[in-house]
């Protein structure tokens, strides 16, 4: 048994082959069947001729329907009438299963496909993004474990919410209330006094009650916490993670690119140093480009996009004001009112894909913070003891990978970039 992509590789003309895999397409002419054949790795045209294989079985394969399972065998050879530039002349196989036809074609809604999205995945496209996806998802821990850094794990199931009320799950837990985590962050922060350098790939959890482009109620985060270091030297190691997964698509993926039809030149252009930006120099920028933005504004969707498209690399947006923040974002010595947070904004219009900085390791201030914003130290009693007992500067940050995958994959919706979406509306399949 053969990969379809080695035999596309070349080598194998003239030879004797046997395949496995999906009806991709198939047609028949007088006394010749065409049968498009697919598999994880591509697709080939496989020839069948009435008279040269058992009737039986030519019978069986001119009644195949699009994705029935079967198994070829037969010589290969070069033909550039063929889709992929090969052919393999049958002599024999097995049908696995002839089914039904295929409840997808062309013209259907985008309701529709994500409704049999468990079907829908088969595409060659959806193929193409999933090969990148997991390319993103290795790179990241390669990269990360070059860096001498320690895979962990934090809970799913929490006390307490890390980035705000309004997104949290709900869910019953015995005679108790816990909600499913929105950032493995606080348990990354206890992690770094035993291991000092620390990343997860987890889920996270956000009720989103809104319907955008780049929000999903359950996405894949991947997180970063290190002992000792400030907000620059945290973006300094993001810059090259960034660089690192771009450059392993760009290496292993060309062709999955090719078939989304992804341009490849922005993303050579992804390369660190990335520009950073104070939040206060990139209101003013956004004024100076007519948006009608102004100091205290949160970035929501469209001023990202309205932003970025000023842009032909990632770009730190540092420094903003501690209001617009979650509590625990270390406010700037030398200017208070601002914190020393960075998000990193995608070019081509993406917006936001990580959110990180340094973090508060002094008690008081922490404490101090927490007051201030109504929030009850009570809850977050064993985040506070971090800063009892041996406390150190320390930063993280965290990247939505299902948004990093929309941009490099130049994706209209994040829910594109994902195998089974989790939106407001839907929890299936
Ligand atoms: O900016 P966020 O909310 O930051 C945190 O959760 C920090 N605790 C991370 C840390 O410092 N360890 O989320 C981080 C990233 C965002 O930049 C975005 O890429 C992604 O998570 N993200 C989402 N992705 C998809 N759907 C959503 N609803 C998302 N919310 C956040
Ligand atoms: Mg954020």
């Amino acid at each position: 048994m053969i990969k379809i992509g080695d035999i596309l590789r070349g080598g194998y003309e003239g030879k004797e082959v046997s395949i496995r895999g999906w009806v991709y397409r198939c047609r028949s002419s007088g006394k010749i069947t065409f049968t498009v054949v697919r598999d994880s790795s591509g697709i080939i045209q496989c020839i069948s001729k009435e008279g040269e294989i058992p009737d039986d079985l030519y019978e069986q394969i001119k009644g195949l329907t699009i994705e029935s399972s079967l198994e070829l065998t037969g010589t290969v050879s070069k033909d550039t009438r063929g889709v992929t530039g090969y052919e393999i002349k049958v002599k024999g196989g097995k049908i696995y299963q002839r089914n039904e036809s295929f409840p997808i074609s062309r013209d259907k809604s985008e309701e529709f496909l994500l409704d049999i999205r468990h079907l829908w995945l088969r595409s060659r496209e959806f193929t193409a993004v999933l090969k990148i996806r997991a390319t993103a998802f290795n790179a990241f821990s390669e990269f990360f474990n070059r860096e001498g850094f320690y895979n962990v794990q934090g809970p799913m199931m929490v006390s307490a919410q890390t980035e705000g009320g309004s997104t949290l799950f709900e869910v019953p837990f015995f005679d108790q209330k816990a909600y499913l985590t929105q950032s493995s962050q606080f348990y990354l922060e206890a992690l770094i006094f035993s291991l000092e350098k620390v990343y997860t790939i987890a889920p996270s959890f956000r009720a989103e009650k809104s319907r955008t482009r780049r929000h999903l109620t359950e996405y894949w985060h991947a997180e970063g916490e290190v002992a000792w270091i400030g907000n620059e030297e945290m973006m300094q190691i993001e810059e090259r993670m960034i660089e690192y997964i771009v450059s392993a698509v760009l290496r292993d993926n060309a062709e999955d690119l090719a078939l989304i039809g992804r341009n490849v030149e922005p993303l050579k252009k992804v390369k660190a140093p990335f520009p950073r930006m104070k939040y206060r120099e990139l209101i003013e920028k956004a004024q100076s480009w007519g948006l009608n933005m102004k100091y205290m504004d949160d970035l929501g969707a469209d001023e990202e996009r309205a932003i970025t498209v000023h842009f032909d690399k990632p770009v730190f947006v540092t420094h903003y004001p501690q209001e617009l923040k979650a509590f625990y974002h270390r406010p700037d010595p030398e200017s208070p009112d601002e914190i020393l947070c960075h998000d990193l904004l995608a070019p081509e219009g993406c917006g936001e894909i990580i959110g990180g900085g340094e973090r508060i390791w002094e008690l008081e201030i922490l404490e101090e913070r927490m007051r201030s914003m109504n929030i009850d130290p009570k809850a977050y009693s064993w985040y506070l003891d971090l800063r009892r007992y041996g406390s150190v500067p320390h930063s993280g940050f965290g990247l939505g990978l299902d948004r990093l995958i929309w941009w490099v994959c130049g994706l209209d919706s994040i829910r594109d970039a994902i195998p089974f979406p989790r939106t407001i509306r839907r929890i299936t399949p």
